[in-house]
C-alpha cells in the first residue's frame, strides 16, 4: 500500500516528505482554506516542488463542461496534477471526457460501492473512499473500501482504477485500510507521525543510550 499525505500545509508536507515515505499528496478546497491561501495553483505547485508523485487538487465547478474545463486548466499546472472531481452524474461526464484526453482524475466524495463502479467504468485513476465520514454516521467506512477492492480485483484486466482510503482519522484506519488491500491510504500528518511512535520504542531508546553511558563511564 502506498501513502499520501492529506492536507495542503507546506511545512508537513516538507517534513512528511523527508521521511522517505509519502507518495503522493490529496488536497481539497477545504484543506487549501484552512491554510488560509486563496491561490489555490500556487499552492499546488508548490506541493508539485516538493512531493514528485500524484498531486491532487479539486475542481468546484459543478456543471460537466465547465467541471472539464477547469479540469483541464488545473491538469495544466504540473505534471503531477491529478483532477480531483466530485462524485455526480457531472462529474462521471467530466471523467470519461479527462481520462480520453489522458488527464488523471481522483474520483471524491465516494460513499458507496456503486459510486465506486461508476467512477471506475467512467475511466477514473482512483477512486477516493471515505472511511471517517462514513464511521461518524454509523457506517462502517472500512468494510466499504474492502468491498470495493474486491469488486476491482475481480475485473483487473479491464479496470485499472485504484483504491484510496480516504478521511483516515487514526493509526488503527491505516492498518485495517492495507488489510483490506486499498491502494493507497491518504493520510492526515498527525496520523502520520502517530504511526511513527510507540511509547516501547521511546523507552528503548534511552535505556540503549542509558546503558551506553554507564559502560563509556566506567
Ligand atoms: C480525500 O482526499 C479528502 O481530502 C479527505 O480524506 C477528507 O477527509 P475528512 O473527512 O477528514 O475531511
Amino acid at each position: 500500500m502506498r501513502i499520501f499525505l492529506d492536507t495542503a500545509n507546506i511545512d508537513e508536507i516538507r517534513q512528511a516528505a523527508r521521511l522517505g515515505v509519502v507518495s503522493g499528496v490529496t488536497t481539497n478546497p477545504s484543506l487549501v482554506a484552512k491554510e488560509k491561501k486563496a491561490d489555490m495553483k500556487a499552492v499546488i505547485q508548490e506541493i508539485s516542488s516538493i512531493v514528485d508523485g500524484p498531486i491532487s487538487a479539486e475542481v468546484l465547478s459543478l456543471e460537466p463542461e465547465a467541471m472539464i474545463r477547469e479540469a483541464r486548466n488545473v491538469s495544466s499546472w504540473s505534471p503531477n496534477v491529478v483532477v480531483k472531481i466530485p462524485m455526480s452524474a457531472a462529474g462521471l461526464e467530466a471523467i470519461s471526457v479527462l481520462s480520453r484526453e489522458g488527464i488523471r482524475t481522483n474520483l471524491t466524495l465516494c460513499f458507496s460501492v456503486n459510486q465506486a463502479i461508476l467512477g471506475a467504468v467512467a475511466g477514473a485513476t482512483y477512486v477516493s473512499s471515505f472511511v471517517g465520514r462514513l464511521d461518524d454516521i454509523g457506517h462502517d467506512g472500512m468494510q466499504l473500501v474492502a468491498e470495493i477492492v474486491e469488486i476491482f480485483d475481480k475485473y483487473k484486466d479491464r479496470l485499472k482504477t485504484q483504491v484510496i482510503a480516504a478521511s483516515i482519522r487514526h493509526p488503527l484506519h491505516v492498518t485495517a485500510a492495507a488489510k483490506a488491500g486499498a491502494h493507497i491510504a491518504t493520510i492526515p500528518y498527525s496520523v502520520l507521525m502517530q504511526m511513527v511512535k510507540h511509547p516501547l520504542t521511546d523507552i528503548g531508546i534511552s535505556r540503549f543510550a542509558d546503558d551506553w553511558r554507564r559502560i563509556s563511564k566506567a
